[in-house]
């Protein structure tokens, strides 16, 4: 689908190009007095310049209040459940694996060894959520479960020869 969309897009704008570069190959023979044009276009260049700064400002703006993004509110009853995540060659040592649709979650995962990646996916196989799992770091993951099921943790970081075996679950329910 995005496929599509994203080459519909290009050729649309490739044919854009196109023209402008046609009109203006073909308006090249014309003469015309230099001084009108300049003036005029210097005004649009003043316009669309200024123009352009306020709609970043304002976008940067609105867009950057929330930082950072995806924080749990602490505080009034709304604390986060801590679950500690340790990966291990080859397994996941998980503190609680049983959650409520609707429980704000943080996961703190590190790692007892080497470089892990922690995955939470949903029972489509779809990526929701994820870490690196790194020794002597803890890296922190905050999930709200909208759905109740069982979720897979796999790991995302070639471990060693049991990678494949790095495999946990989290059950929610209603
Ligand atoms: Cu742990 Cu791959």
């Amino acid at each position: 689908m995005i496929q599509t969309v994203a080459w519909i897009t290009s050729l649309f704008f490739m044919l854009m190009v196109a023209a402008v570069f046609g009109v203006v190959a073909l308006k090249s023979k014309e003469r015309k007095d230099y001084e009108p044009i300049k003036k005029k276009w210097y005004k649009a260049r003043t316009f669309y310049g200024i123009s352009l700064v306020v709609l970043m400002l304002v976008l940067t703006i609105y867009t950057l209040r929330e930082l950072p993004y995806n924080q749990p509110v602490y505080g009034q009853g709304k604390d986060p459940t801590i679950v500690d995540v340790e990966a291990l060659q080859f397994g996941w040592n998980i503190s609680q694996t049983s959650f409520k649709v609707g429980e704000p979650i943080e996961f703190d995962v590190t790692s007892a060894d080497v470089n892990h990646g922690f995955g939470i996916y949903d029972e489509d196989m779809n990526l929701i959520a994820q870490t690196q799992a790194m020794p002597e770091y803890v890296n922190k993951v905050y999930i709200t479960f909208d759905e109740p099921g069982t979720y897979e943790v796999l790991c995302l970081e070639y471990c060693g020869l049991a990678h494949h075996l790095m495999i946990a679950t989290l059950e929610v329910t209603e």
